[in-house]
């Protein structure tokens, strides 16, 4: 396909989602069975599941972690932190996942909305800052304190919870003119609404995924395939094709 046009004037927000980890083995979330990894959302990865049964929401988060070591970030991954190289401040990357596929790829600029695997917090929020927390429990009882006495839960945004730092999303929206989403169904809000937020401001926005996602008519660009194909050759900048895998910018 035609490269799409990054210009001299654009600020370009970027989404991420599970898909853009799927090529690095790590399984998205409604893959065929509506589960994530085996688990349901409501028994691993809510406030409610929390409070009934910390150890299982402890196990699923450590078996992620141990899966999150395991892989390696993609083109796709690799390609986005070549595109901030070359855009500097008018790159801004917010991801859904919590691996860090892309910091592991080299991105700088990038909000995890949904939290971090490898960080745990205070249960009651005492305002003491995440501490970073890889470890593998086997158990409730090696799960350590906070130092104001309260139980650490994993660093991750529930469903149910407001992700973090919504203020800075919605002003990096504001400032874009370019939005590319890559491997996000579209049914977990608020993040199914940020393409909205683009268009109202008057944004070019384009999709990357194998399949249509649900908010498809929202995109002005819909490109299907799999993000690790497709990100390496997708910009032209002023002018030059955005390669991936170190190759930086095609003469
Ligand atoms: N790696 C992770 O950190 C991870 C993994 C699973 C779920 N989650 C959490 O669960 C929530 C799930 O929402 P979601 O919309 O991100 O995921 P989702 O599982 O609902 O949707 C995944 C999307 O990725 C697409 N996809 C599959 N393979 C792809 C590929 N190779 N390239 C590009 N796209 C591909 C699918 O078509 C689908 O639309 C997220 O908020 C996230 O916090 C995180
Ligand atoms: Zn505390």
């Amino acid at each position: 396909m035609t490269p799409i046009s990054i210009l001299p004037t654009d600020r370009v927000f970027v989404l991420t989602g599970a898909g853009i980890s799927a090529e690095s083995g790590l399984p998205t979330f409604r893959a065929d069975d509506g589960l994530w990894a085996g688990h349901s959302v409501e028994d691993v990865c809510t406030p409610d599941a929390w409070r009934r049964n910390p150890a299982l929401v402890w196990e699923f988060y450590s078996a992620r972690r141990t899966a999150g070591a395991k892989a390696e970030p993609n083109p796709a991954h690799i390609a986005l932190a070549e595109l901030e190289t070359l855009l500097g401040e008018r790159f801004f990357l917010c991801t859904q996942n919590v691996d860090d596929l892309h910091e592991r790829a080299g991105s700088k600029r990038l909000h995890h909305m949904h939290g971090e695997l490898n960080k745990a917090r205070c249960e009651d929020a005492c305002g003491r800052a995440p501490i970073e927390d890889r470890a593998i429990y086997g158990s409730l009882s090696d799960v350590g304190r906070c130092t104001c006495g309260a139980r650490l839960r994993p660093h991750i945004v529930f469903f149910g919870e407001i992700p973090l730092e919504m203020d800075r999303i919605q002003e990096e929206i504001e400032q874009a003119t370019l939005m590319l989403v890559v491997g996000t169904s579209g049914s977990v809000y608020p993040a199914a609404n940020f393409v909205h937020w683009a268009r109202q401001n008057g944004a070019r926005t384009v999709y990357v995924g194998p399949e249509a996602p649900l908010n498809a008519a929202a995109f002005t660009h819909v490109v299907e395939g799999k993000a690790g194909a497709v990100l390496p050759g997708l910009f032209s900048l002023y002018g030059s094709g955005v390669k991936g895998q170190g190759s930086g910018v095609r003469e």
